[in-house]
């Protein structure tokens, strides 16, 4: 399935599953690019259905929007709808590979949300249903379409960091209030008694995924070998303690999952990744996005880049004017043209806009999509082998060659413009 591509697809109609905050946002945006109609919509709520289908049909957006909900089985009739020809998956994250395998068994393209799959035998049956099928089956990695993240990838691509060896990536992002609010999301740990341990990394793809196609994971290097270790778990009880009555069913859980977790990945190429995730810390907003070769780094948060003259020689970061300079002299295609428009629409500063409109072109035109089924799977499984690795105490844990050594010669990731088909 690497670099599968079907032919052009005039109209695009899009079945959504599960239009909550993220789903009904992706309604929104989805329906007003070129091509697209809202084929179907489902969830297990009716009033989440019943607000996206008021404004599809009060904004006036094309497509038969077929209405499925009121039971936790109504998202099948989305994939089994004969009007439907891409399922788009926006769902909580333990439904997706269920979704999604049912999805493409159904026949349909498949594009989810992240996480793709939470165990490497989901992972695997993906993978393989996906091959049967021959529909495109992508992650909705946005954050590799954010303009800092294409920035990299235009300078990596165009050799200015020279060869590759390092990168680091985290996904620290204060979520404490969020994940322990009464709002119907947590429904499953408003259990008085309740133990809650997680272990590795549970939301890798934001940071991973950029990373991968910075390395061209899966396209000539692929991830070997994982080791993660979590901290102490403190902030979740300290913020219940602080927060809500000693009686509240905040404070009648125990929490046991770590503040913050670290896990290395060592790739085949012998490159090196460190990923953070901390949901929970006061910590300000960052996915770190650095990349390191042997002739210059990239990093953000803020964004900066550093070269040198000479491979391993000496750098300093370029100050605020020439980074500008910098900036506008490589920024993506993309951003270039359409960055004003991408932050007036918005979703995480215009760059969930632009994954749309990159998914939507290359199908109208019969393109490869930017990430296959190999990217989801093995992007995926470092949820599954962090958390083993962390749970044995931070032992080293295989990750699967989901490719079957076709990552040796698939053509080197690139996201292309919208215009010259690259
Ligand atoms: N890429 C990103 O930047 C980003 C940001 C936020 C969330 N997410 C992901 O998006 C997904 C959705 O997150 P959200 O914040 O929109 O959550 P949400 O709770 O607001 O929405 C989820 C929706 O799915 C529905 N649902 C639940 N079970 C269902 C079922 N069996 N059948 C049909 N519908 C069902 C819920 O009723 C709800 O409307 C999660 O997987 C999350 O990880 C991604």
């Amino acid at each position: 399935m690497a670099n599968f591509a079907v032919p052009p697809m005039e109209t695009i109609r899009v079945g959504f599953i599960g239009v909550g905050n993220r789903g009904h946002t992706a309604v929104r945006r989805v329906s007003e690019l070129p091509g697209i109609e809202v084929a179907a919509i489902g969830d297990v709520q009716d009033v989440q259905v019943e607000a996206t289908r008021q404004f599809v049909r009060e904004a006036g957006r094309p497509g038969a929007c077929h209405a499925y909900s009121g039971s936790a089985e109504s998202w099948k009739a989305v994939c089994d709808d004969d009007g439907v020809d891409v399922v788009y998956i926006a769902s909580p994250a333990e439904f997706h590979a269920e979704m999604a395998l049912y999805a493409l068994r159904a026949g349909k393209h498949v594009l989810t949300e992240v996480p793709g799959a939470q165990t490497v035998d989901e992972a695997w049956e993906i993978v393989e249903t996906c091959e049967k099928a021959r529909r495109h089956c992508m992650m909705l990695e946005n954050c590799c379409y954010g303009e800092m993240e294409m920035l990299a990838q235009e300078i990596i691509r165009k050799g200015l960091l020279g060869t590759l060896t390092y990168a680091e990536g985290g996904y620290i992002h204060n979520l404490t209030a969020r994940q322990l609010d009464n709002h119907y999301r947590n429904r499953g740990i408003m259990k008085p008694g309740l133990v809650i341990r997680r272990y590795g990394n549970t939301y890798p793809t934001h940071p991973l995924g950029p990373i991968c196609l910075y390395f061209s994971i899966n396209r000539g290097d692929r991830m070997e070998r994982i080791v993660s270790l979590s901290s102490l778990s403190a902030a979740h009880s300290e913020f219940a303690a602080a927060t809500y009555p000693a009686d509240a069913w905040q404070n009648q859980i125990r929490w046991e999952t770590g503040d913050v977790d670290i896990s290395v990945i060592r790739t085949a190429l012998g490159r090196v990744i460190t990923l953070q995730l901390g949901m929970c810390t006061p910590r300000p907003y960052s996915r770190i996005n650095l990349v390191q070769g042997t002739k210059g780094c990239f990093a953000d948060y803020p964004p900066r880049v550093a070269l040198s003259e000479v491979p391993g020689g000496e750098s300093e970061w370029l100050d605020d004017k020439a980074f500008a300079e910098f900036n506008e002299a490589h920024k993506h295609p993309l951003w270039k043209r359409l960055g004003e428009i991408a932050r007036e629409k918005g979703g995480h500063g215009g760059m969930d806009y632009i994954m749309d409109l990159r998914w939507s072109y290359c199908m109208r035109n019969g393109l490869p999509l930017d990430m296959d089924v190999y990217d989801l799977a093995s992007w995926s499984s470092v949820v599954p082998c962090s958390a083993e690795s962390d749970r044995q105490g931070g032992i080293p844990v295989e990750l699967p060659d989901f490719t079957r050594g076709a990552w040796r010669t698939a053509r080197p990731a690139d996201i292309g413009d919208i215009s010259d088909g690259r």
